[in-house]
């Protein structure tokens, strides 16, 4: 017995320094003083693919205490919708109110919904509005036409939503101008997020013209899109502590000419630069990159281009993510480059380095940077494509032609009404659904880089609960973490989507002759082959020249 108390306190202080020497390699993640994980009409505590804990809304102090509710369970599972929180669901035949009891500051706002039969009810009736405090968040949403119209298996929508005082209500309402019309939800999610989004000291500029536009309390945030540009799906538990879901650029690459991925070098040393939180993004985000190619004779002749279907109509908040990684790339006007956000000029002379070099750090590789700029979608049309594009910078007469991003968010911003509904797309087109059912099948064949979720996984937080669950329970708890870890990268892992995010939705299939065909959300499918390979003759490039660096990868 001595013997084994002696052991322990030789262990302690070990495992604290490990503990805080991995913190300062890896950084810290949030920590969220509110974490509610509702699963509406569920069983007591359930867990989700991703590991995290959901509680039932039955009887919670959080519902409403004269509003009226059913329960029911979804009456269909699709294989690829995840039990918790989809497969029950709270439904409202009349206004009906959740009031969470929060600290004041900011929150994520997170809502689920599974597109099913519910107690009988017919899905095309569900037809309804959302607010969160005075904010229309929704408004004749159908679960039914958003999952059908972009291809969804199943919604998450998020919201950044400042809570002022105590309390942050969200409100559930049939939509009136439809007979049988009634509300439901599977799963609400409310988390403290850090002030991070908000620009009160830096505002970004509005794109195509020099006005600065103000982010501040009043403003209500939707995430439409998180990328990990280069890289992999990253999910819930593998954010930084906000359970932020991040998926790979792939299914947004517009054309033939994707360019190639980077991974970071191991020798370069990755740093948060003061002033930023390691928070920000998970530092998976920064390791991998996609660049135009090592060829500039090739990266001269295109854009580096993703598409992204936005509602018209609104101001969009466009977060750039960037990093250096490489050797290679250590100085000023070694890889400058132009950003165009919906066809203007966002940026002339982007140099990553430059930007680092602002923190004067000892080396500006390996040094995130982000940059906001704010775009608008003109009215028109319902939907609308938001065209994110590099160029090279010519002007600059940098060492290399070439163009590099690390991660994408966008973000929706409310209006002077403070709204950020927008409607429910149109349906899909028919040849639209056989692509997308085949570019399905691609994505849950992908393989995932291992290194990335090791990366992403093992955050301060994560190993602490480790090494104290090993110091307390022994090896029996080890197997536990390895299935931690495992289900986070399969295929079958977790991705909650935003509206316009979907497994395999916007996936590239290059076969069919050479052609790329891009299955687009927005109800038109373009084959694309001719327009990126065939135009570039006048530099005497052949489309095989093109074709083998975006088939050949190869770093520099
Ligand atoms: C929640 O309530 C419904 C009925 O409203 C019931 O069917 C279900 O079992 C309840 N779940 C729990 C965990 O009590
Ligand atoms: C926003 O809210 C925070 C506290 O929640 C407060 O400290 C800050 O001053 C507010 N900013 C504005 C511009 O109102
Ligand atoms: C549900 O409603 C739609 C539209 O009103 C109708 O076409 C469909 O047949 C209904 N389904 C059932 C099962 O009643
Ligand atoms: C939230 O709802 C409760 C009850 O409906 C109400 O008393 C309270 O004033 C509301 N708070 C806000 C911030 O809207
Ligand atoms: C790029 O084009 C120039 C002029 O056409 C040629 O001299 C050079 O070899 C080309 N470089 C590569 C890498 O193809
Ligand atoms: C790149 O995009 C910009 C902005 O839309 C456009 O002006 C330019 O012509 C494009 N360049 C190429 C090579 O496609
Ligand atoms: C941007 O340019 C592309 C390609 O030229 C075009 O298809 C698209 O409609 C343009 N978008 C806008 C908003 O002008
Ligand atoms: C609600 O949306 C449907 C399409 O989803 C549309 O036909 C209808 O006109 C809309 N109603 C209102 C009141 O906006």
């Amino acid at each position: 017995m001595m013997r084994n108390k002696d052991r322990y306190f030789v262990c302690v202080p070990m495992f604290v320094c490990l503990v805080l020497a991995i913190e300062l390699v890896l950084g810290q993640d949030f920590k969220p003083t509110d974490k509610i994980l509702l699963n509406c009409g569920g069983p007591a505590v359930s867990t989700d693919p991703d590991g995290r804990e959901w509680t039932t809304d039955n009887g919670s102090k959080f519902g409403s205490k004269t509003g009226k509710s059913t329960t029911s369970q979804a009456a269909t599972q699709d294989p690829a919708v995840p039990q918790v929180p989809f497969m029950t669901a709270r439904i409202f035949q009349s206004p009906y109110t959740y009031s969470f009891p929060v600290a004041s500051g900011w929150k994520f706002l997170r809502l689920y919904f599974y597109s099913a039969s519910y107690s009988g009810l017919n899905i095309s009736d569900a037809r309804f509005g959302v607010t969160a405090q005075s904010y229309t968040v929704l408004r004749n949403f159908s679960v039914l036409e958003t999952s059908l119209g972009l291809n969804y298996e199943y919604i998450v929508k998020e919201y950044s939503i400042h809570v002022d005082e105590g309390t942050l209500n969200v409100t559930f309402t049939p939509s009136t101008s439809a007979s049988k019309a009634y509300a439901f939800v599977n799963g609400i999610e409310v988390v403290s997020m850090p002030d991070i989004y908000t620009s009160t000291d830096a505002s970004p500029l509005t794109v195509g013209t020099n006005t600065v536009f103000t982010i501040d309390n009043t403003t209500a945030l939707e995430n439409v899109y998180r990328v990990n540009v280069g890289g992999n799906d990253i999910s819930p538990s593998h954010d930084t502590g906000m359970f932020r879901s991040w998926t790979d650029d792939v299914r947004y690459i517009f054309g033939a000419a994707f360019g190639v991925t980077e991974t970071a070098d191991p020798e370069v040393k990755f740093e948060y630069p003061p002033g930023t939180p390691s928070y920000i993004a998970p530092k998976d985000v920064y390791l991998t990159a996609r660049s135009m190619g090592p060829n500039a004779n090739i990266s001269l002749n295109f854009n580096l281009t993703w598409i992204f279907s936005v509602d018209s109509g609104f101001s969009y908040l466009v977060r750039l993510h960037f990093c250096e990684g490489t050797t290679t790339i250590s100085k000023i006007n070694q890889r400058v480059f132009d950003i165009y956000l919906g066809n203007q000029t966002a940026q002339d002379g982007a140099d990553v380095i430059a930007w680092a070099e602002n923190f004067n750090l000892p080396h500006s590789n390996g040094v995130p940077v982000h940059q906001d700029y704010v775009v608008y979608a003109p009215s028109g049309s319902p939907q609308q494509d938001l065209w994110l594009a590099l160029h090279p910078d010519t002007a600059s007469k940098s060492n290399y032609y070439d163009a590099i991003l690390n991660g994408v968010e966008i973000f929706k911003i409310s209006d002077s009404k403070g709204n950020l509904a927008g409607t429910n797309p149109p349906p899909l087109l028919v040849q639209d659904l056989i692509d997308v059912s085949l570019a399905r099948k691609s994505s849950h064949g992908k393989s995932k880089s291992h290194t990335g979720i090791i990366a992403g996984g093992v955050g301060g937080g994560v190993v602490l609960l480790l090494l104290i669950g090993l110091f307390a329970f022994g090896t029996s708890r080890r197997r536990r973490n390895g299935k931690d870890s495992s289900t986070s990268e399969g295929p079958s892992g977790w991705l909650p989507l935003s509206l316009y995010d979907s497994k395999g939705k916007k996936e590239l299939d290059a076969g069919y002759d050479g052609n790329v065909t891009d299955s687009k959300s927005s109800g038109m499918s373009m084959s694309i082959g001719g327009r990126s390979l065939a135009s570039e003759d006048s530099d005497g490039l052949t489309p095989s020249a093109v074709f083998s660096q975006i088939m050949n990868p190869k770093g520099r």
